[in-house]
């Protein structure tokens, strides 16, 4: 399989509005050239604005997640170019980020460098008990340059962050999970159906308050807390607008499941 032959992002659709995004250029294992970050952009933006859309699990094809940024493409690039490397991967990782459904990693496998900051652009981190998880740049005398240095620090605090980043070195999915890093780890054979039943449940509630709730999260994260409040009070207000938190109550109240509507 050539990377002409396959596609190096794949979209997998499931029920109720799930959709898998695959890296799959397996023999690399899953390394992000300029190619896979522009599909990795290009599917992102794709799926984005789809009504029915409920939950993204972000995977790799293969024993890998992601290990890395393609070495072999960096050792070829000029400053300049490595410059627009750099935006290329921050524009396909915000792509990610900004997606308006949550966005699920299941850790397949490696997830080093650049995987690991895709990873990190997702909302829910689960690893498989064989992945291991690093930022490996300054072995190569780079930094993270997808977004690592700044991300890693916001989920698991700076000081746990610089030891990660100045060490280099690769932990092991239960140290990630002592970090806080992933929020739980399954055996190899059950990540798949483990994060399928997390992103069913998240499916099932009501869609405009996941998106309206993810969207809060992340806009309050810059501001001050009486702004972030105030944030929070004009969002839950503007649910009301819509019929989606009265068949959600009107549901509890008479013992039954809510139809939600997308
Ligand atoms: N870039 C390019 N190719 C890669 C790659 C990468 N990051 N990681 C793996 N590959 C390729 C290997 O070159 C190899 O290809 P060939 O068969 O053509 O030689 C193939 O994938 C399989 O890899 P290995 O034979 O090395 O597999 P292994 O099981 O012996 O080792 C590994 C696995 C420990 C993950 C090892 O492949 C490795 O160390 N990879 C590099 C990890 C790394 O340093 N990542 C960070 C990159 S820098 C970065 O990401 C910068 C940034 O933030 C922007």
């Amino acid at each position: 399989m050539t990377e002409e032959t396959h596609e190096l992002v794949e979209l997998i659709e499931h029920e109720q509005g799930i959709v898998t995004l695959r890296i799959n250029r397996p023999e690399a294992l899953n390394a992000l050239n300029a190619n896979v970050l522009e599909a990795i952009h290009d599917k992102a933006a794709e799926i984005a604005t789809r009504k029915d859309l409920s939950v993204v699990i972000v995977t790799g094809s293969g024993r890998a997640f992601v290990a890395g940024a393609d070495i072999k493409a960096m050792l070829e690039m000029t400053s300049d170019e490595a410059e627009q490397f750099a935006q290329l991967g921050h524009r396909a990782m915000n792509a990610i980020a900004a997606l308006p459904v949550p966005v699920i990693a299941a850790i397949n496998g490696f997830a080093l460098g650049g995987g690991l900051e895709l990873a990190l652009s997702c909302d829910l981190l689960y690893a498989s008990t064989k992945a291991r998880v690093g930022l490996p740049e300054v072995g190569l005398g780079l930094i993270p340059g997808f977004g690592g240095t700044q991300r890693l620090g916001r989920l698991i605090g700076y000081h746990a962050a610089r030891e990660l980043v100045f060490t280099g070195g690769m932990i092991k999915a239960d140290e990630a999970l002592r970090l806080g890093l992933v929020l739980k780890t399954f055996e190899p054979e059950a990540l798949e159906e483990g994060v399928m039943t997390i992103a069913k449940q998240i499916a099932a509630r009501g869609p405009g308050a996941v998106r309206c709730a993810k969207r809060v999260m992340e806009q309050g994260r810059p501001l001050n807390i009486s702004q972030a409040l105030e944030l929070e009070t004009r969002s839950f207000q503007e649910l009301f607008d819509s019929e989606e938190p009265f068949e959600g109550m009107r549901a509890h109240l008479d013992k039954r499941a809510p139809e939600f509507r997308k």
